[in-house]
């Protein structure tokens, strides 16, 4: 069988898999053959409106109150002490200083901290959200540096951080892996992400890139990133008649509520979780030791508790990004056809959670090629769980793969983005599935044009601008359009509003500061035919119905999907209740959209009816509609992407080997752009954590304890105003027909490309290739 056999033949199976396994469509499905989405039938101009962020002026104002601010009486004080040892067991633990401390409350260690269960490891069921398997202060076993091992509560924050500096332990210190080099002769595990391998291989890859004409073939390697969300992660927390609140900074508010209800055997709806405004996530913002913790400090003390941890704190007990040694081959034609696409390499993890950096996601769609293999090997490290962070996979994977044809553009004196264009795919060219919509090439080309790409010196190290050396790189950005399941919403339509109507929008979902409670408020608004001052939107609390992760890209998606299905349901109650007297009398739920304050027929607008008016006349003061989100399934029908080109200028000193990123411009095609105000934030965030990602970020792990090394923000550099340049962000703004309010994510595909854009544009201007980030000025000299 030919290699193009193969690959059709890989492709048909997909297809035919994903087909097989189709259960019929929600009625409210934007599937076609499903029925018509009514958002397509009514315009009413928000959509696409720059609307600054409901929630700007309460943080001005001081007035949003974050997780570590509720005011609770009675409020005790935590503070934690660490293990300094990356594994064996705690031989001595001394307290007794740290109880006779003025304004001690409490002190729980694992000989007094009451019994509970580990927390269903994320990933292991819809509802779980614990980031490992392990028991937290059960027994006296170290399975990392930097494990807690004592709660300390006091009357204030100054009295437990003291009196926590008193606690003396001492270790029986058992083997561990706490280098690279050592977890690597122990052996490599085929990965799984999220359940799923980690592996695709379509024809004999390696056979294809011995025999090509051209080709590249190299390692390229990326470090431990930490968590530094402006907002430290804290928490109120207070038992009350058995029940336990927990205000919060949370992406996953009803996930993180039944996994704590299951650590201490409670009822879900035993467990609140609150989390109004958040600080920042980018995939830290979880269920971490510190809430079970300070729960169970709460407890034993009969007290609220306040847990907030230090920016050190925060390295200890919250994973990051975890490292990677990536291989990218690709073998070529002359002309610059992709005949084989190699991509293979590992990641780290720990022996009590799963995810590895799934570097392969954006290569399985990228490009077209012959052939294939891309895979991902864990090794294991003893060291605190690793986690999601901003674009996990795709951020370090587009790296690898964006500088290596880079490379080849250079060996086959192509330009890199004509490259790119070329080996542009029809369709997935791993899964076969079509894609819904994909519109990079014109993302490509326009931002080319913007960019004044033709400036670049096609030969490196040939622009100077006096010390400086000046080059321009460019690098395509990937991230996969999600939607989970479990999404809902619930809306009541009230007569207080403005003009005597108004209605309430409650998800499940958190307002971590990218203007999802905005964007929610102006897709109900939209949906609903109300202005936007008519609207409340209720979420961050695990009182409400469904589960929406702030995850994976998919939180507008999935509140889209959830309003979509709740404004069916009210529409449908609306035409009941309207009854017989109304205009609308013997319409179909298919007949009617939102307008204007009321329902109207969809081709003849003048018979219609204010919400106002069904409401008296139905002797209502509100309706109440609770709806779950339609399954789904469109992820199954197409391969589903945030795309786009990054294109940046550097300078890089003569002197120093200095890297400034002078220009940078991100050209997406993220489907319809909801909130171009709020969308450009999170492309422009994403770009400059990508800048860190290229240039400075680097967790220093002591690979001869485990230690992390640089534990704040004076030793961990991120970007900061002086290393940003201005972004330029344009997009084509094209609607996929699949997906609610046609839009793809837009809060991490930013982050990706970049690494790889800065370090082609670094080669372009010194001639010198970086396979190792951060690009420090000491791999430059
Ligand atoms: Mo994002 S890393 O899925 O919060």
């Amino acid at each position: 069988m030919s290699i193009v056999d193969t690959v059709k033949g890989a492709a048909q199976a997909a297809v035919q898999g994903a087909m097989a396994k189709l259960v019929p469509l929600a009625p409210d499905s934007w599937i076609p053959g499903g029925v018509p989405d009514p958002l397509k039938r009514r315009q009413h101009g928000l959509i696409g409106k720059p609307v600054s962020r409901l929630d700007g002026m309460l943080k001005v104002k001081g007035a949003a109150t974050f997780a570590a601010e509720f005011p609770l009486e009675n409020m005790a004080y935590a503070a934690l002490a660490y293990a300094t040892i990356p594994r064996g067991r705690i031989a001595t633990l001394d307290t007794s200083a740290a109880e006779a401390a003025t304004g001690v409350v409490a002190v729980m260690t694992h000989k007094n901290a009451p019994r509970m269960n580990a927390p269903a490891v994320f990933g292991t069921s819809p509802s779980a959200a614990g980031p490992a398997d392990l028991p937290i202060m059960q027994d006296d076993r170290i399975h990392w540096n930097g494990q807690p091992i004592a709660v300390v509560l006091a009357e204030t924050q100054e009295q437990a951080d003291h009196a926590k500096s008193l606690i003396v332990a001492t270790y029986a210190i058992e083997p561990s892996t706490t280098s690279l080099a050592k977890a690597k002769a122990a052996g490599a595990q085929p990965a799984l992400f999220m359940g799923e391998p980690l592996l695709t291989e379509i024809g004999d890859a390696e056979a294809v890139l011995a025999a090509a004409a051209h080709k590249v073939d190299h390692i390229y390697t990326t470090p431990r990133h930490n968590h530094n969300a402006i907002e430290l992660h804290g928490a109120s927390i207070a038992w009350v008649d058995g029940e336990l609140v927990i205000h919060d900074a949370s992406q996953l508010v009803t996930m993180e509520a039944a996994t704590i209800a299951g650590v201490f055997d409670l009822k879900p709806e035993q467990v609140r979780v609150t989390s109004p405004y958040v600080g920042g996530g980018f995939g830290g913002k979880c269920l971490w030791d510190h809430q079970i913790l300070g729960a169970a400090a709460a407890k034993i003390s009969g007290r609220p508790v306040r847990i907030a941890l230090t920016r050190e704190g925060v390295y200890r007990g919250v994973g990051g990004r975890t490292m990677t040694e990536q291989r990218v081959a690709i073998g070529a034609t002359a002309d610059g056809h992709f005949q084989a696409m190699i991509h293979t390499g590992i990641s780290a993890v720990s022996p009590h959670n799963n995810m590895p950096e799934a570097f392969i996601m954006g290569t399985r769609s990228g490009y077209a090629a012959d052939s294939f293999k891309l895979s991902v090997e864990t090794v294991t490290m003893n060291m605190l769980a690793n986690t999601f962070m901003r674009a996990p996979g795709e951020s370090v994977g587009t790296f690898a793969l964006e500088s290596a044809i880079d490379e080849l553009a250079a060996a086959l004196q192509i330009d890199p983005v004509e490259l790119r264009i070329h080996n542009e795919p029809e369709k997935d060219p791993t899964s076969g599935l079509p894609f819904s919509a994909r519109h990079i090439v014109e993302a490509w080309r326009s931002g080319a044009e913007r960019f004044g790409w033709d400036q670049r010196s096609k030969t490196p190290a040939t622009r100077r601008d006096g010390e400086w050396m000046v080059g321009m790189g460019c690098a395509t950005a990937t991230y996969p359009y999600n939607r989970m399941p479990g999404a809902a919403a619930r809306i009541t339509l009230h007569r207080d509003g403005p003009d005597g109507v108004g209605a309430i929008i409650e998800v499940a979902a958190h307002e971590m500061g990218m203007g999802t409670s905005t964007t929610t408020a102006m897709v109900a608004a939209e949906r609903l035919g109300l202005p936007m001052d008519a609207i409340e939107v209720r979420y961050g609390d695990s009182n409400i119905p469904g589960a929406i992760l702030a995850g994976g890209s998919q939180q507008t998606a999935a509140i889209g999907g959830a309003v979509i299905a709740a404004h069916n349901a009210l529409v449908a109650k609306l035409l009941k209740l309207a009854g017989n007297d109304s205009p609308l009398a013997g319409l179909a739920l298919e007949e009617v959209g939102s307008e204007d304050g009321g329902l109207a027929k969809l081709d003849e607008p003048t018979r219609r009816e204010g919400y106002a008016s069904i409401l008296d006349r139905a002797q209502c003061d509100s309706i109440t509609v609770e709806e779950n989100a339609s399954q789904p399934l469109e992820s199954m029908h197409w391969s589903m992407h945030s795309h786009g080109a990054v294109f940046c200028e550097v300078r890089v000193n003569t002197v120093t080997a200095e890297t400034r990123v002078s220009r940078i411009l991100g050209s997406y095609d993220c489907g319809r752009i909801l909130n171009p105000k709020t969308a450009r934030s999170q492309f422009r965030g994403g770009i400059i954590m990508g800048l860190g990602l290229a240039l400075m970020e680097e967790t220093q792990f002591d690979e001869r304890n485990g230690r992390i090394m640089n534990p704040s923000l004076s030793e961990y550099h991120v970007p900061v105003h002086m290393d940003v340049p201005e972004i330029d962000i344009i997009w084509t703004d094209i609607a996929d027909p699949h997906t609610p309010m046609g839009a793809h994510g837009v809060g991490e595909i930013g982050i990706t490309g970049v690494a790889a854009a800065v370090a082609n544009a670094i080669y372009n201007a010194t001639g010198k290739r970086i396979r190792d980030l951060p690009i420090t000025l000491d791999k430059l000299l």
